[in-house]
């Protein structure tokens, strides 16, 4: 089948998490942290908690003004580190300029970093060992590969945006000993932009611009990963020109219904396997 179903794999997934999450009879906890009034956040996060309540993972939802300061945000993050329920701690992201993004990811325990995004997680990562918490995204379209039996040994992938959130962790899984796939990470100073993503046999597009990716840019037979989640009149488009290159390319993932469902079903592992690892299970 052309399209890559998201949607179904990540049910798969939660459907195995909710199981052991019974079976063990246990409760893990996720903290959601949204400051200000972020529409497309507060999509999201809205999301991340209804799949909370469907698997058995209770949230704790903190909202906190626009100009809130760095302080009263790192004393929230100091309580929920403290809170023996919680295994999770989210700070949704973008941040207000006002605030240091890089000093409130630090600031949360290493071991409740179930973004992936602490120093120490990304660290790892790039060493090569996967024991951490690793980014919810990225890991996602690696499992959804995995799952669609797309290998990425020796082919030629193309990341289009290299952002801290998918486009370097991304980078540093697929490059992985084992993974072994050739990376190349384009961006919005790239050159011949078109021609570098025109050699993917794998190209995926995470940068958020609305179809952003055209049929000219694809060669005949890639897999396409759409990673994009742009708002446009009212609709949810990707990335990549969909109806166009769903002509060309041999898979593709669809918006809604495909990478975004494996964000969420990754989380709320990624929380399960924090509780696991705190309760020594
Ligand atoms: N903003 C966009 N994607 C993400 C994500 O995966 N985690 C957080 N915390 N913020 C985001």
């Amino acid at each position: 089948m052309k399209i890559i179903d998201g949607k179904a794999c990540a049910d798969l997934i939660l459907e195995e998490v909710k199981a052991e999450i019974a079976r063990f009879n246990a409760r893990p906890g996720l903290a959601f942290i949204l400051v200000g009034d972020q529409p497309a956040s507060e999509t999201y996060v809205k999301r991340k908690i209804a799949a909370c309540e469907n698997v058995g993972i209770a949230s704790f939802d903190c909202r906190l003004s626009e100009g809130v300061s760095e302080a009263e945000l790192l004393a929230k993050i100091d309580e929920f580190n403290q809170e023996s329920d919680i295994d999770g701690i989210i700070v949704q992201q973008p941040l207000p300029s006002h605030i240091c993004t890089t000093k409130l990811i630090a600031a949360i325990d290493v071991l409740k970093d179930v973004d992936g995004f602490h120093p120490l997680n990304v660290g790892r990562l790039l060493l090569g060992d996967e024991s951490g918490m690793i980014s919810c995204t990225p890991l996602g379209i690696i499992k959804l590969l995995e799952r669609s039996k797309i290998s990425v040994s020796g082919k030629e992938v193309v990341i289009v945006g290299r952002s801290n959130i998918v486009g370097k962790p991304l980078a540093a899984l697929l490059m992985q000993k084992g993974r072994d796939a050739t990376v190349t990470v384009v961006h919005s100073k790239t050159k011949n932009l078109a021609e570098v993503c025109k050699r993917a046999d794998i190209l995926i597009a995470a940068i958020g611009k609305p179809k952003f990716i055209t049929d000219q840019m694809v060669k005949e037979g890639a897999v396409v990963i759409d990673v994009g989640i742009n708002r446009v009149d009212g609709k949810l488009v990707g990335d990549v020109d969909f109806e166009k290159v769903e002509k060309i390319a041999s898979k593709i993932t669809p918006v809604p219904g495909g990478v975004g469902p494996m964000t969420i079903a990754t989380l709320l592992n990624n929380t399960w396997q924090s509780y696991k690892r705190r309760h020594s299970l």
